[in-house]
């Protein structure tokens, strides 16, 4: 319906405001507040923005109410199915599914970007301690990229642009292996054309030079279709902080690397390797009630780690297709008891009434680390593989915003509530 507005009345002093309301293709209405404040004086308050529309955006949309995700109009569980992580990399970046011919060519295109400078592995890589945890070397090397593509990157390009995410989702598999190759102390192993995504992922992290490695399928495909789930999720916090970055008109490399440095936390991507952490403490299922109690103690600071959603109320959708490709796995390459303790806790979890009230339901990550813990990944390389995997949804969502005409650079306000004024008193009176 055209013109629908809200009214707010500042009830002091009887003063109002028309708003409009904007109309989206599915959720929520949203208030356009955009003259609020030079029209009427006020800003909004909304910690952690929960009831707050950055932007406009035609790349995903979740229901949280009723566990759905798609992408580009796509419900997931169909892109799970019938596509590669290509064609929805290609599908995220440009809008709509590949043909054959052009499925063809992005592959080509990405296998001709793959490589990394040779002074980047030999000198910045190996600079790192071989401890150094593999997202702190993320964050590094791949702002550093933004030093090989600065001067000659014009961001008001559209081909550059394309480029530039070319680069980074086919350059992010190769830096995210040498970084496991550098904590292993092994030989970093190069990208081989003749291999799909996921495939040359596994044989750059597994492959040693002395000997053939064969990548298993098995393996793959769960990578493929993790890679699927974790592709984008809207705007989140990583998502959310690449579009701040990027709105100052930064570098884009430099502005992924402030996504990659937002996703290590253990409310956002970090969560997997904090699920393994917590199921290894939990140890036994004989303790699971003792954890649950913590829980849900409001002065005990423990939560469950891979419960819970800022959006998903209902049941996380990536979350059950997950759920079955864990059991292929597992079927594949043997029980894990962390499994057994997951359901369990699952089970007790999801029958308790403090998790039912607040709707608190596994979420992806709860089941993505039991996963990459079976294909003989480390856990501490668990946030690293979400990163290579929500790269292509940074990158589709930071060239979106730079083709927007009502691009401003990210500049919240504030609810100033510190010292009205003073006066500096001099060292000596202090
Ligand atoms: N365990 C126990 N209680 C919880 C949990 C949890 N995992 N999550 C939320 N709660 C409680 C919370 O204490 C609060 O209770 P009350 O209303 O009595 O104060 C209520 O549920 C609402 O919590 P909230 O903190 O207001 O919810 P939020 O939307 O701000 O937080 C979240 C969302 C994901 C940060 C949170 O659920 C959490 O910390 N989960 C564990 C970490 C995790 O698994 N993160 C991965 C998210 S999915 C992957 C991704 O997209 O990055």
């Amino acid at each position: 319906m055209a013109n629908k507005t809200v009214t707010l009345t500042d009830n002091t002093t009887g003063k109002s405001i028309e708003l409009p309301i904007m109309d989206p293709t599915h959720g929520n209405s949203v208030v356009d507040i955009g003259k609020l404040a030079k029209e009427f004086g006020y800003f909004t308050y909304d910690p952690g923005f929960v009831s707050t529309a950055s932007c406009k955006s035609t790349i995903t949309f979740l229901d949280g109410e009723r566990g759905q995700l798609y992408y580009r109009g796509y419900p997931i569980e169909q892109l799970a199915a019938k596509c590669c992580f290509l064609e929805v990399a290609y599908l995220l970046l440009n809008g709509r599914l590949p043909t054959e011919q052009e499925l063809s060519e992005f592959q080509y295109i990405i296998g001709h970007h793959n490589m990394m400078r040779e002074n980047l592995r030999y000198n910045l890589i190996r600079g790192f301690n071989y401890d150094a945890h593999p997202m702190a070397m993320m964050t590094g090397i791949v702002g550093s990229l933004s030093a090989f593509y600065h001067d000659n990157l014009d961001i008001y390009n559209p081909e550059h642009r394309m480029i530039t995410s070319h680069r980074l989702i086919a350059k992010i598999p190769t830096i995210a292996a040498a970084c496991y190759k550098h904590n292993t102390g092994q030989p970093f192993v190069f990208p081989q054309n003749h291999l799909t995504y996921c495939g040359n992922l596994l044989h750059m992290m597994f492959a040693v030079p002395c000997e053939p490695y064969h990548v298993d399928p098995v393996a793959e495909k769960a990578l493929d279709v993790l890679f699927i789930l974790h592709a984008d999720h809207e705007q989140n916090a990583s998502t959310s902080t690449v579009r701040l970055a990027g709105s100052s008109g930064a570098n884009p490399y430099a502005a992924i690397a402030a996504g990659v440095a937002s996703l290590w936390g253990p409310a956002h991507g970090g969560a997997n390797e904090a699920v393994l952490k917590m199921l290894a403490e939990i140890g036994d299922v004989s303790n699971i009630d003792k954890y649950i109690a913590r829980a849900k103690d409001k002065d005990d600071s423990f939560r469950l780690m891979g419960f819970g959603h800022r959006v998903y109320r209902n049941y996380d959708p990536r979350a059950k297709l997950i759920k079955e490709v864990c059991h292929q796995v597992l079927a594949k390459y043997g029980d894990d008891p962390h499994l057994e303790l997951a359901m369990k806790l699952e089970d007790i979890a999801l029958s308790d009434e403090f998790f039912i009230e607040r709707k608190l339901y596994p979420n992806v990550d709860f089941y993505s680390g039991i996963i990459y813990k079976a294909l003989g990944i480390p856990i501490n390389m668990f946030t690293v593989m979400f990163a290579v995997a929500r790269t292509v949804g940074w990158i589709s969502h930071w060239k979106e915003m730079i083709d927007d005409p009502e691009l401003k650079i990210g500049r919240p306000r504030q609810l100033y509530v510190g010292e009205a004024h003073r006066d500096v008193p001099d060292l000596a009176d202090r």
